[in-house]
This record gives C-alpha cells, sequence and structure tokens, in this order.
C-alpha cells in the first residue's frame, strides 16, 4: 500500500502518544512502555491497522505494535484509531522498515510476527524486499522468542509458493500449519481476525492462503 505523501503525516506521528518514534531507545526495554508486562507481538506491514487494532481489543493480556514504514499509511490508521478506539494500554506504534529489526528489538524479545496481504513485488530481482524472503527470515531469528512464531497470510499465490520455499529451505524455521483456503478451514479460520485487504479480497471471491511458522 502507497497513499500519496501526505506532509501532515509526520508532525502527527511525531506526536501521537501512540506512536514511538525513538525506537531503538526501547530495545530491549519494550515492556516499560506497556502498564503490563506480557507476551509482545508485532505486525509487520500493518497498513491501516484494523487487524492489530482488533487483535489488541480481544486480548488484553497481549502487548503489540503496530509496524507499518509509510508514515502516509500509518498517518490513516492513526486518525482511524483515534477518531474510533482513542486508547488501547497495549497497543502502539512505530514508523519503521522492518528490515532494521535487530536494531529496535533484542534476541528472545519478540513473540510472535504476524505478516498479513504483504507486498509481493513479483520481479524476481526484488525478492528479497518479500517479507518472507531468507533475508527477512534471519532478521526475524533475531528478534524472535524460542517459542516464538510467524504467521502469515496473503491471497498471492505465487507470493504464498514462494514463502513456502523459502521456509522449507530455512535452517530456522518450518511450516507447522498451513492452508490454501483460510476461510474454509475449520481448525485454522477459528477466531480469525481480518484485515483490510483480506476483507476486500476475499469478497471478490479469491481464496485466502495461512502459514504458521515456528522454530525447527
Ligand atoms: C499490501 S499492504 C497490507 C496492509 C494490511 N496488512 C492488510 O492486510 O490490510 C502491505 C503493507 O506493508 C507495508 N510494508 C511493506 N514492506 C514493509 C517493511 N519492510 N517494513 C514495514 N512495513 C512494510 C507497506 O507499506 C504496506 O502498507
Amino acid at each position: 500500500m502507497r497513499l500519496r505523501n501526505i506532509p501532515a503525516a509526520m508532525p502527527a506521528i511525531e506526536e501521537s502518544p501512540y506512536c514511538i518514534t525513538e525506537a531503538e531507545q526501547y530495545r530491549g526495554k519494550w515492556q516499560s512502555l506497556f502498564p503490563k508486562e506480557q507476551p509482545l507481538h508485532i505486525e509487520i506491514g500493518m497498513g491501516k491497522g484494523r487487524f492489530i487494532m482488533d487483535l489488541a481489543r480481544q486480548n488484553p493480556d497481549i502487548n503489540y505494535l503496530g509496524i507499518e514504514r509509510y508514515a502516509s499509511v500509518l498517518y490513516r490508521g492513526l486518525q482511524k484509531f483515534e477518531r474510533e478506539e482513542n486508547t488501547l494500554p497495549n497497543l502502539f506504534f512505530l514508523c519503521v522498515d522492518a528490515g532494521k529489526l535487530p536494531e529496535f528489538f533484542e534476541p528472545n524479545e519478540v513473540d510472535r510476527i504476524y505478516l498479513n496481504f504483504s507486498d509481493p513485488w513479483p520481479k524476481d530481482r526484488h525478492a528479497k524486499r518479500r517479507l518472507t524472503s531468507h533475508q527477512f527470515l534471519e532478521c526475524y531469528d533475531k528478534v524472535l522468542s524460542q517459542d516464538g512464531r510467524i504467521e502469515f497470510k496473503t491471497d498471492n499465490v505465487g507470493l504464498f509458493d514462494f514463502s513456502v520455499e523459502e521456509i522449507d529451505a530455512s535452517p530456522i524455521f518450518q511450516i507447522t500449519e498451513m492452508t490454501r483456503d483460510l476461510h474454509h478451514d475449520e481448525k485454522m479460520n477459528q477466531g480469525n481476525i481480518m484485515t483490510e485487504y483480506e476483507e476486500k479480497f476475499s469478497s471478490k471471491g479469491n481464496p485466502i492462503y495461512k502459514l504458521i511458522a515456528t522454530r525447527r
């Protein structure tokens, strides 16, 4: 998702009490940001953030960070949050690139990573930008706890097949659950929270693919 540049976005993010602008200062100390010390789950590429806002509302016993690299996109999410929700003690937002995760998190600091409808980057030469490439898997290895997991959903079969190949070839992660039609998979769809993209693509009849990966 890329919105046209919104000049007001960065100042609004910098002023918002819900956005952390100097994320590296919290490295190893994220729990101090939240009222309660409890597992930390992050979503990379949250877009306008509906998924992570719903999750945080439903699970007060988990701490959440929504990560989005484009200020204009995060700004739209923030406006929605401030309009509809206004505060959730267990949710904050970061405007950073996930390629730098180890600069922001210590080893073992993150318990779960959600990747939803990540950009497919269809050209071969851009494969390393895909959020399930082996380069990103190595990055997740540096921050994810020993029993942590990655949950990935997409409607893009090419990106899904690529992700399965990357994880199957990974010495670090393995696929523990997978479906090629999430909304008709009773077990994996239980408690599923739809993202903005998921609603849009599934309403067109596209199947939704999902996998869960854990450490080998
Ligand atoms: C296609 S949108 C999906 C948005 C949302 N997750 C959903 O399912 O509705 C993917 C989002 O991931 C963000 N993104 C892509 N690569 C990223 C990265 N390296 N770090 C942080 N965000 C990223 C994009 O800016 C975009 O907003």
